[in-house]
């Protein structure tokens, strides 16, 4: 079992971060990688991207998005009340090492995945510009750890109540025009249609890209085929070749297709939970 240590609540009720005690995890994990929990033994499993891990401590923090019945049931659980179990850490880690200059790209919960990557780049050496993004101020996450792991730090809201007025790709480009070839990567994280657009701007400048791809999935070691994604032609599995690939060869649509497969479902097995 796996004690919930801290809890809160972000980004207008809807995105929750969790302290979990965790210490084999927290010892191995690199930026890049996943966890996939159930919340009880009748649960499904979901797989998390850690947002922050503390060695010391033995914990890892885990931020998500109440989308569905497991992850309101996620939600339910207070400080003190213990997650059934937690296997990881999984995937492949982010390949880390000093380039240049590299821009971090975030939107929504994405964020989360992104920060220990951009963390990691930082401390590589590397200049890191980031530029996070929301629908609106209120749904903005972890803008202050962000800012710590970086060299320029940018905001955008849709709404413009929150730095700029407008999309990440706005800022996406205005660096990429302004820094030209000194940019030796990005890396771009959130929701797909974000990720597909900041992709082809990207693919506009020649800048390398990666991209962190959310695939359902089930067991997380490369048994099931579940996460299975299209990038360059092939079929890889997010879970153990992944979860990140060259933007630029991945299949978005597909990705989406497959996000949705299951909606109808999931409703069910949230109208049902809400009874
Ligand atoms: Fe089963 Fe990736 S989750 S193969």
């Amino acid at each position: 079992m796996y004690k919930i240590l801290a809890k809160r609540v972000l980004a207008q009720g809807t995105v929750v971060e969790n302290e979990i005690e965790a210490p084999r995890i927290a010892a191995k994990a690199k930026p890049g990688q996943f966890v996939i929990l159930r919340v009880n033994e009748t649960g499904e499993r979901i797989p998390l991207t850690m947002a922050d891990t503390d060695p010391n401590r033995g914990t890892i923090t885990i931020i998500y998005q109440v989308v569905g019945k497991t992850t309101a049931l996620l939600k339910s659980l207070e400080v003190m009340d213990a997650i059934m179990d937690i296997a990881g850490p999984l995937g492949t880690p982010t390949p880390i090492e000093k380039k240049g200059t590299v821009i971090c790209v975030g939107g929504g919960t994405g964020v989360a995945v992104l920060h220990p990557i951009t963390r990691g780049f930082h401390q590589a050496g590397n200049k890191v510009i980031s530029i996070i993004g929301a629908r609106t101020k209120d749904l903005l996450i972890m803008e202050d750890k962000m800012k710590k792991a970086s060299d320029e730090f940018y905001v955008c809201t849709d709404d413009g109540s929150y730095g700029h007025h407008g999309f990440v790709t706005d800022v996406l480009r205005e660096q990429l025009t302004k820094l030209g070839s000194e940019v030796k990567e990005a890396v771009c994280i959130g929701p797909v249609p974000m990720m597909k657009f900041c992709s082809k701007v990207t693919e506009e400048y020649g800048v390398p890209t990666m991209v962190s791809l959310n695939a359902i999935m089930v067991d997380g070691t490369g048994m099931c085929g579940c996460c299975r994604v299209q990038v360059g032609g092939e079929t890889k599995f997010a879970c153990v070749d992944g979860p990140e690939f060259d933007a630029h060869k991945v299949d978005f649509e597909g990705l989406s297709k497959r996000l949705t497969a299951y909606v109808p479902q999931e409703r069910q097995a949230m109208d049902r939970y809400e009874q």
